[in-house]
Formats: C-alpha cells, structure tokens, sequence
C-alpha cells in the first residue's frame, strides 16, 4: 500500500506547530500559545477529545456549532463507511442521485411553511451567499438588510452583512446594497423594508456573535413588513438550526414565516461538509427559469453524496435520539443553574441564549479592589476579561469554551446536543472554582492578565 495513513499520522504527530507556522496561520498558532490553548489531542468521542497521555478534555466549543451529535457517531460513521464501501457513483454531474433528492427533501419537510426547493452547498457562507443571489433574482432588487453584530461567514457577499467592523477592515470594496440596521430595532428595518426596494433582509435570530436575543415583537414586525412589500425574508440558521436552540430551527420559537432558510455546520454530522438554502418554489424558479439556466447556479460539490448520507444520517440520529427535546431539557437546566451563579458573583452579570447556544456576561464589579483589577484589563483591550475566564477553563480544567466575539465580555458556550448530566456537573464545577478564584482578593487569576495585555498591546508584524 502506497499510502498508510496510520503510519503517515505516526511521522508527522510532532510537526503540528512547525507546519502551521511555515504554511498555514503563524497567527493563529501565536493566539493558541498565548491563550494556553495549543495541544495535540490524538482523538475524540462524544462531547471529549483526548490527548496522546489519557487526558480527557470537555468540548463546550463543539467545532463553532458543527458537533452537535458529539464527536464520531458511530451511527454517522457506520453510514459513511457504507457509502465508501458501496463504491457509489459520486458527482456525475450530469444526473439527478435519489440521495441528494432525499437529503432536499427531509429538509424541506423540517422547514415546512412551503419552503419545498433546496439548493445543496457546501459550507454556511456559500449557502448565504446563494440566499443573496436568489433574493436578488426573485425580487428584481439589490438592496440588502442585515443587523448590527451580525455573522454570516466571511466569503465577500456574507462578509458585506457581517455586522462588525473588524472582520471588514481592509477587505472592500464589498457588495454595494447592503444596509447594516441595529439588531432588535423594529422601527429602522420596518421604514427601510416599507421603501419597497429591498430585495432581502438577511438576520439570525440567535446571534452568534455575542448571543444577541433581539427584543420582543421584533421578528414578527419584520415579518409583516417583509411579505406586504415583497421583500424576502432569509432566516440564518446554519448556527441555530438543527435543534442547537431547543427546537429544529430557531425560527420556531417566534413563529416566524421565513422565505429562506440557510443551514450547514451540524448538517454534517462533523464528517463533510454540507448545507442547504430552502426556500419557497417561486422564488426558485426565478433563477432556474428556463431550460438554459438549469445550471445557472450550481456548484461542483454540492451534491457530494458524502455529505449527503452525512447529512441524512444526521439528520435520523436527531430525530431517534430525541436531541432537539433533549437540548431543551439540558439548555434548562443549564441556563437555571448558571443564574445562580450570577447571584454568588458579581463579575457575573446574566446568562442569556436558548437551549445550548449560551452567552455569559461579564461586566464591570463593584467592590473597589475588584473593580481596579477589571478596569485595568479593560483600559488595556476591550472584553479581555471574558479571557481570563475562558483560558483557565481550559488550562486547569480542560473545558473548552470562546470568547463570543471581539470587544464583549461574553463567553459563549455550544455544548453537544447529546451533553448530560455529567457534562454539565463537569461545566459547572469548573466555572465555579475559575469563578471563585477571579473573585479571590489575591491576584489571583487576574495575573494571567500580563500575558494577555501584552499579546493585545504588541503590534502586529
Ligand atoms: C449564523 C452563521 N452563518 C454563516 C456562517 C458561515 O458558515 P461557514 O463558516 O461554514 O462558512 C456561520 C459560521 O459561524 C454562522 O454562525
């Protein structure tokens, strides 16, 4: 055999970091370093990866929202071997595969609503990037509405709707038409929308950056104002959807009548990558209006039949494992437990989100001697304390977790919808004694700030 990938991972297991700082991203291996986050974890099950000792490490991160069956199904798995072993006939082309139909139409059935037609993709920005094209082409108009805080990936047509500077900075010009309004402000979506020239409003309804709740009322005035003037309404789901938030997707929870739907990350079990835009009929035969324009809008992988059975199994462990009820339940338990914590600590301001997608916010203390140690971090960079929450979590307790954006004090954790009882006792147990510590009148954890300020204060090269 030519190629033995068990031998070949054998020869490189030790040039992870050497590799990356030569061809891939010195940055981010500089981040993984400062922040105590570089390690060679060997494999992983579940909602815990491991490493080549034993050491076993909470994955409250869970890929940015992809391992919502935790890590290698073994229902997944099984299918795709199959699938390999099947010697299937992959990516003709020119062919209409009953696994790609079917894959279509479970999600469509999800959706409901009329949303019949699918387009495949293969990540999340390409499925909003498609939602832009089929927006425009239905409408006949350009403009386009997004929300501050806002993120939709991070090719040119998704990154123009990001709702953050930073991530723009140095990349435009970007889409032309598009229109950044405060997330939650009825008011200034519903007067754009009623100027009856805006091809699509493009929102999340869980934000991920931050996990931002929009307030009450405000998803169902867009809504309104979107079908009486014809602009069609894009719900981003490719985070919520899938049952992260305690229903199959976010939009349930506000009985929200979307146009399109985007979805991808959990879609793919955490084998391949996949994603859809489900929409209504008419808005797609606005694009695949005539025999010539069959393929107007294709892309080569798209029907991958990989990521369809990734897609379809998935989708069946969801529904056989009751994991959108469970996320609920979990989410619940989650969120009641974490409130208490937010009474025992003042660092600890609120907990926010649905079913497993949760933001904890941190904020400004008010005991005197805390509150110089908090002004400090905050004076050097922004939401750098959120930080010295995050890392140690991980340095002493092996829980992995993130910062849910630049410039906030918001740690946002994504567990596996599949996480129980243990991991959640592990979760809590870990937070409490970073908690406790922060909250210590020693320096405490607080002195991991020096490392941390003088990463954010050094110019970059
Ligand atoms: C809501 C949302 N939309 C789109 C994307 C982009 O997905 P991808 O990274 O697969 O392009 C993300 C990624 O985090 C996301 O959270």
């Amino acid at each position: 055999m030519s190629f033995d990938l068990k031998t070949y991972l054998a020869g490189i297991a030790d040039q992870g970091r050497a590799l990356h700082l030569r061809h891939v991203n010195h940055q981010l291996v500089k981040v993984l370093q400062v922040t105590g986050f570089e390690k060679d974890y060997t494999h992983a099950e579940g909602c815990w990866l491991f490493d080549a000792e034993g050491r076993r490490y909470l994955d409250f991160l869970s890929g940015f929202g992809v391992f919502a069956l935790g890590r290698n199904h073994p229902v997944v798995k099984r299918a795709l071997k199959d699938a390999i072993d099947m010697d299937l006939p992959n990516l003709v082309q020119f062919e209409r595969h009953p696994l790609a139909g079917a894959l279509a139409a479970r999600l469509a059935a999800k959706a409901g609503g009329g949303l019949e037609k699918v387009f495949l993709t293969n990540s999340g920005a390409e499925s909003i990037e498609g939602a832009i094209k089929f927006a425009r082409a239905a409408t006949k108009r350009a403009k386009i509405l997004a929300a501050t805080h806002a993120f939709h990936g991070l090719t040119t047509g998704a990154l123009s709707l990001n709702g953050s500077a930073d991530f723009k900075e140095g990349f435009g010009p970007l889409l032309p038409g598009v229109k950044i309004l405060p997330f939650g402000d009825a008011d200034a979506f519903v007067s754009e929308i009623s100027k009856g020239d805006v091809a699509a409003v493009v929102l999340e309804v869980i934000q991920g950056k931050g996990v931002h709740l929009a307030a009450e009322g405000f998803f169902e005035a867009v809504g309104e104002s979107c079908r009486r003037h014809g602009t069609v309404l894009v719900i981003d789901e490719v985070q919520t959807g899938l049952g992260r938030t305690g229903r199959f997707f976010s939009f349930e929870h506000y009985g929200i009548r979307p146009d399109i739907v985007t979805v991808s990350k959990a879609l793919s079990g955490g084998f391949v990558p996949v994603g859809a835009i489900i929409m209504r009929p008419e808005i797609h035969r606005a694009v695949y209006s005539s025999l010539e324009r069959a393929v107007v809008h294709s892309s080569t992988f798209s029907q991958n039949l990989l990521a369809m059975v990734a897609g379809l199994a998935t989708l069946s462990v969801i529904e056989e494992e009751g994991l959108v009820e469970q996320a609920e339940a979990t989410g619940r338990l989650l969120m009641e437990r974490l409130s208490n914590l937010t009474e025992r600590y003042e660092l600890f301001k609120e907990v926010r989100g649905k079913g497993l997608m949760i933001g904890l916010v941190f904020g400004e203390p008010s005991t005197w001697w805390l509150k110089s140690k908090f002004a400090v971090l905050e004076l050097a960079h922004k939401g750098l304390f959120s930080q010295m929450v995050v890392s140690p979590l991980f340095t002493r307790h092996g829980v992995i977790t993130q910062v849910a954006g630049n410039r906030m004090n918001v740690v946002k954790i994504l567990p596996p919808l599949v996480a129980g009882q243990e991991e959640v006792d592990y979760f809590l147990g870990a937070l409490e004694e970073v908690l406790s510590d922060l909250h210590r009148r020693s320096l405490g954890l607080f002195g991991l700030g020096g490392r941390f300020v003088k990463a954010a204060l050094s110019r970059p090269r």
